[in-house]
């Protein structure tokens, strides 16, 4: 099982979205094992797009993801990370395909919703920067083994 982190961006919350994004991976069968909303600071903002320092982007992103609150999850399911980036889409808004999340709901290249991590590496790193110990749960849902063939004991 993986974990991965997601939030919904400012303009996600903003738009009144929370609830119809979420409910996509619930109906996908993914696990949600974390859940608050906060505002970002801009120490944090800094810390989580590290990568993309010194880019044109760099400073409307950080003005953007700490102008207004963020919904963040962690997110739990076999081959969660890979899966995540399929729901959400293409970055821009306006190149995402129908039937992801960017493609479905928005237009825009940074107001692009949400945001999930890339790589096992980045969601571990990423679920500890946003998380603090106790906040991700985990707990039996019986219903697993109706979402996943666990016959060979495995969840598949
Ligand atoms: P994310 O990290 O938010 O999940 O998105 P991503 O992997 O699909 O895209 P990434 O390249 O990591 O870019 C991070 C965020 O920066 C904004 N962006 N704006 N206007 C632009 O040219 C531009 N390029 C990137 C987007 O909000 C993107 O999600
Ligand atoms: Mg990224």
């Amino acid at each position: 099982m993986q974990t991965t982190l997601i939030f919904l961006k400012p303009d996600a919350v903003q738009r009144g979205l929370i609830g119809r994004i979420v409910t996509r991976f619930e109906e996908k069968g993914l696990q949600i094992v974390g859940a608050k909303l906060m505002m970002v600071s801009r120490e944090l903002a800094e810390k989580h797009y590290a990568v993309h320092q010194g880019k044109k982007f760099y400073d409307s992103l950080l003005r953007f993801v700490t102008a207004s609150p963020v919904f963040v999850m962690a997110i739990r399911g076999n081959n969660a990370i890979e899966i995540s980036r399929k729901m959400m889409g293409a970055t821009f808004g306006s190149k995402a395909e129908p039937g992801t999340i960017r493609g479905d709901f928005g237009v825009s290249n940074t107001f692009n919703l949400i945001h999930g991590s890339d790589s096992p590496e980045t969601a571990a790193s990423e679920l500890a920067l946003w998380f603090a110990p106790g906040e991700i749960v985990t707990y039996d849902r019986p219903v697993q083994t109706w979402i996943y063939d666990c016959s060979s004991g495995q969840p598949e």
